[in-house]
């Protein structure tokens, strides 16, 4: 095992911690051999069972030729990378929690993995303590996907649920977050959305057998919502996720992550707190939810250790699992760009309030080809910084973001205009 930091130890403990029940169900002992990180000689290992070898320098482990699995739990992609290689060279089964590795080089694993006869293991990548490859994998490999959605950022839901639930700041939340560990000290990479990002791409290939791009994926981060958008929300039925997408539409994938508007009663909305939660959806077999755990030491450390029990399954059965990313023959992935479909969305604008704003902005938006449904404002708002939201009939995304934009120019904007699409998720 290479890099004992979070999920190392996660891993570690529950592999030692349940070491009898995988004996057990393999019939046979998984033995750990060798430790490695490069800080590994002054970390306190004195709970382990029994010692096992310890080094500094990865190229140990992967040479050994005594070790049958390597384990990849480093975090930063181009030494994960060069171990990735150099365990499969070495004719090593390779697990890895790296869902940076498993995006950007996937396919490239999956046939070095193939010419080396070995096995692939990348539960962790996604949903960390959640067995949401497996399911689609193996579970419902005869199903037919037409979506998937998921809350995939446990510290993104964390904060949008604090608000909702507290009424308080995204500020404020976000620094709740960071106090509990859930979030970064920089939370760019979940607040922004990139984190999810390379996660719904890994979801795409194994839904749809479709290589996925990871900078082709757009991305929204869920900054600029603020608590008035949840009371807005809640007025609607709605409330308000950050929202990974991947789906089927007229033979192209649309792919996304983006805050949405969802509807209260939809199985995502009661995905609350630093949790993951994952929609398929399928012509046959329907919706199947899988929810639970999506980070933290052990959760992952669970999804690790269940990638080395299906390994050894396969080492004691003389197979291998020659598909880990679900497919063999792939489709190139034809990305649709989200604008050109029909969205209905909440548009909410903070304006300086004076006469005739209402007929300016309505004009804008006669102009795009785009209908007003309902305009709503909450009470005793100030009024050199007021908030109200017009809620807008299905239309082709594009007009609105060009009305969007020209809204954003007009004097009396005390903001840009935040503007969140509705989704009828199930
Ligand atoms: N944290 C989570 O909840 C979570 C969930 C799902 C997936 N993941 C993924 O799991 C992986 C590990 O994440 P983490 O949170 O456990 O990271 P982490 O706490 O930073 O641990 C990384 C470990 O790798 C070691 N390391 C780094 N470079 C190394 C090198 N060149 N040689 C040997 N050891 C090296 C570090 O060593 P030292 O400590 O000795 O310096 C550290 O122990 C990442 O790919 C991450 O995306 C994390």
């Amino acid at each position: 095992m290479i890099g004992i930091g979070t999920v190392g130890t996660g891993a570690l403990k529950v592999l030692t911690g349940h070491g009898r029940e995988v004996e057990r169900r393999l019939g046979c002992k998984v033995e750990l051999k060798t430790l490695c990180s490069r800080t590994i000689y002054s970390k306190d290992l004195s709970w382990l069972p029994r010692p096992v070898k310890l080094t500094k320098n990865w190229k140990d482990v992967v040479s050994d030729p005594e070790i049958d699995i390597v384990v990849e739990l480093v975090g930063e992609l181009s030494t994960a990378r060069a171990i990735a290689h150099a365990a499969i060279n070495a004719g090593k089964h390779f697990v890895t929690a790296s869902k940076q590795l498993v995006a950007e080089h996937g396919m490239e694993l999956v046939e070095r993995a193939d010419r080396a006869g070995v096995n692939l293991g990348i539960e962790a990548c996604v949903a960390g303590g959640t067995p949401i490859l497996h399911a689609i994998r193996e579970g419902l490999a005869g199903e037919h996907f037409s979506a998937v959605y998921g809350i995939l950022n446990g510290t993104t839901n964390y904060i949008l649920t604090e608000m909702e639930r507290r009424g308080c700041s995204y500020g404020d939340a976000l620094v709740e977050a960071q106090e509990k560990g859930f979030a970064e000290p920089d939370p760019t990479f979940d607040v922004e959305g990139y984190d999810a990002r390379y996660k719904i791409a890994i979801l795409a290939m194994l839904c749809f057998g479709q290589p996925v791009a990871v900078e082709s994926v757009p991305a929204e981060g869920i900054t600029r919502i603020e608590r008035v958008d949840f009371a807005y929300a809640h007025r609607l039925g709605r409330t308000i996720r950050l929202i990974a997408a991947a789906r089927r539409r007229y033979g192209r994938l649309e792919i996304f992550v983006r805050p949405m508007m969802i509807p209260r009663t939809s199985q995502l909305a009661a995905v609350t707190g630093a949790v993951n939660g994952v929609l398929l959806a399928g012509d046959k077999a329907g919706d199947t939810m899988v929810t639970g755990r999506g980070a933290g030491g052990e959760p992952t450390g669970v999804a690790v250790v269940s990638d080395i029990v299906q390994i050894a399954r396969s080492v004691v059965s003389g197979g291998t699992n020659a598909t880990p990313l679900g497919y063999r023959h792939w489709h190139p992935a034809r990305v649709v760009s989200d604008a050109q479909h029909e969205v209905a969305a909440y548009l909410r604008l903070v304006v300086h309030d004076k006469p005739g704003i209402l007929a300016r902005v309505s004009t804008v938006l006669a102009r795009h080809r785009i209908n007003i449904d309902s305009v709503l404002q909450e009470p005793l708002q100030p009024k050199e910084r007021m908030p109200f939201v017009m809620t807008l009939e299905l239309v082709k995304e594009k007009y609105i973001r060009s009305a969007v934009e020209e809204i954003a120019r007009l004097p009396f904007m005390a903001q840009r205009p935040l503007m969140l699409p509705f989704a009828d998720l199930p």
